[in-house]
């Protein structure tokens, strides 16, 4: 099922989530609404929050659905290991046309448990790794202007405040 995505200032995009711990029908049919919902919205990565439910859990495919073996669902993830750095663009779904350079870690190691409960280690570089960070930060209540200098961050802030003003931010 499609479901809505939660826009920023909702607060349920600003609280850390719970702990996912029941491996369940209903938390593999949450993780296919999350997979639903982010390719309807053109994003390549899902963060539960965004659909309204405050549990600890992601989607990401780099492949936008060309390849099924880049599909992946992280539950109770953390970030175990990081290095590097690498500064791209960002933008994100409950931020709609908010874009800015975020200074990330170049090569991350996630640990995360799959929809079996079963723990397994990931790795990633580049996007992968820019994707690992933008969910889980997601996951601790974290958007990415959070991460911008504080100038930068007021300065998108305020962009919102005047969008919401005139209505055209939904
Ligand atoms: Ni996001």
């Amino acid at each position: 099922m499609i479901r809505e995505i939660v826009k920023y200032p909702d607060p349920i995009l600003q609280r850390p989530t719970e702990r996912v711990a029941d491996f369940n029908d209903q938390l593999r049919a949450l993780a296919a609404d999350m997979f639903e919902s982010m390719y309807k919205a053109q994003g390549i990565g899902l963060a539960a929050p965004q659909i309204g439910v405050g549990l600890r859990m992601t989607v990401i495919d780099l492949s936008n659905q060309k390849d099924p073996d880049d599909k992946l669902v992280l539950v109770n993830p953390e970030i175990v290991h990081k290095e590097g750095r690498q500064v791209e663009e960002e933008g994100c779904l409950s931020l709609p046309d908010i874009r800015d350079k975020v200074v990330r870690a170049a090569k991350v190691r996630v640990r995360a448990q799959d929809l079996d409960g079963q723990w397994r280690e990931l790795e990633g570089t580049e996007l992968l790794a820019r994707a690992f960070q933008h969910e889980i930060d997601h996951l601790d209540g974290i958007l990415f202007p959070w991460r911008l200098s504080g100038l930068k961050r007021d300065f998108i802030l305020r962009r919102i405040r005047k969008l919401q003003k005139t209505g055209e931010w939904k």
